[in-house]
């Protein structure tokens, strides 16, 4: 009996030395030992021949090895994942580049004001919306024009209404992709939303936006280094009449009849039922004051060569 035993524990031995594996008989985990151990036994107080219990533990060694292995793997997978992703996209410039000149931005190629028109550009921003198309009939019935800053993620299901505006002669402006504010954007942020925005303005409307209007008005470095890389104008505004803030369309009527004076550039939003509802007495009242109503690149263009990308501007004269 002592002879068999010294010869299986032989076996097992010079076993380990060819695979490379660790054999404790002590044991690694407890399904490895109690299988092992099973296995001595089994030679020890049995009758199970040699061979057999050399094959159990050849059996145990193995799915030692793989277990061993696939944790191993494992281990190193979690370990890298993190560090890999993060690191290639967090990187941002700091300052300004200077590589791109600003383009300019050519004059539209309408021709509605004439020399001694009062003028003013009303805009609408945040839409399009279930009201826009109301509003499009109220500037075509008056023979007015407008500015559009569009969301670019409205553009996209809004494609008819888009190239109606632009049919009936009104601008259509970026308002970004979704009106995140600018002020602490990092200059590839900024740059990737203003870019993903205009693709999709001009994909719905034919035509790709040169204007485009910061939400919130929020001003930053990057919002006027992407605004340059799009060769966009930035368009601010002189009135406003808080419409959203009052949704009442007379409060609204009221702060813009008081407030308006030539060359004004007017903000407000199309996604508000109370505005479109003022929007009815305001265009034909500006219209009997003697104002012409046309969009915002006809205003800045009629007394300049043509706007600048990357430029703030927020009335006629500025
Ligand atoms: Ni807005």
């Amino acid at each position: 009996m002592k002879k068999k035993i010294s010869l299986l524990m032989c076996l097992v031995l010079i076993f380990s030395a060819f695979t490379g594996c660790d054999i404790n008989f002590n044991g690694i985990t407890p399904t490895t030992e109690g299988s092992t151990t099973a296995a001595v036994e089994a030679a020890v107080t049995e009758k199970a021949s040699t061979a057999q219990a050399a094959t159990a533990a050849t059996a145990t060694i193995t799915m030692t090895t793989t277990t061993t292995t696939t944790a191993a793997t494992t281990t190193t997978t979690t370990a890298t994942k993190p560090t890999t992703t993060k690191k290639t996209t967090t990187k941002a410039p700091t300052t300004m580049p200077t590589t791109k000149v600003p383009e300019k931005i050519e004059k539209p190629d309408t021709d509605r004001i004439k020399d001694d028109d009062k003028v003013i550009a009303l805009t609408f921003d945040d839409g399009p919306s279930k009201y826009t198309a109301r509003l499009l009939d109220i500037l075509e019935e008056n023979g007015a024009h407008a500015t559009f800053f569009v969301l670019g993620n409205r553009a996209k299901n809004n494609s008819e209404l888009l190239k109606r505006m632009l049919d009936e002669g009104h601008e259509i402006g970026s308002h970004t992709w979704d009106h995140t504010s600018f002020a602490k954007l990092s200059y590839n942020s900024a740059l990737e939303n203003m870019n993903k925005a205009t693709n999709a303005i001009k994909k719905a409307s034919g035509k790709k936006p040169v204007l485009v209007r910061p939400p919130y008005g929020a001003m930053s470095d990057s919002l006027k280094y992407a605004a340059t890389m799009q060769g966009q104008a930035i368009i601010t505004w002189s009135v406003d009449p808080r419409d959203w803030d009052t949704k009442n369309p007379d409060t609204v009527y009221n702060k813009i009849m008081s407030n308006v004076s030539d060359g004004d550039i007017i903000l407000c939003h199309d996604i508000h039922k109370s505005t479109v509802d003022a929007m009815e007495r305001v265009i034909p009242d500006l219209l009997d004051e003697g104002y012409t109503l046309v969009t915002v690149s006809e205003l800045l263009t009629y007394e300049r060569d043509e706007l600048t990308a990357g430029k703030v501007y927020s009335k006629r004269k500025n």
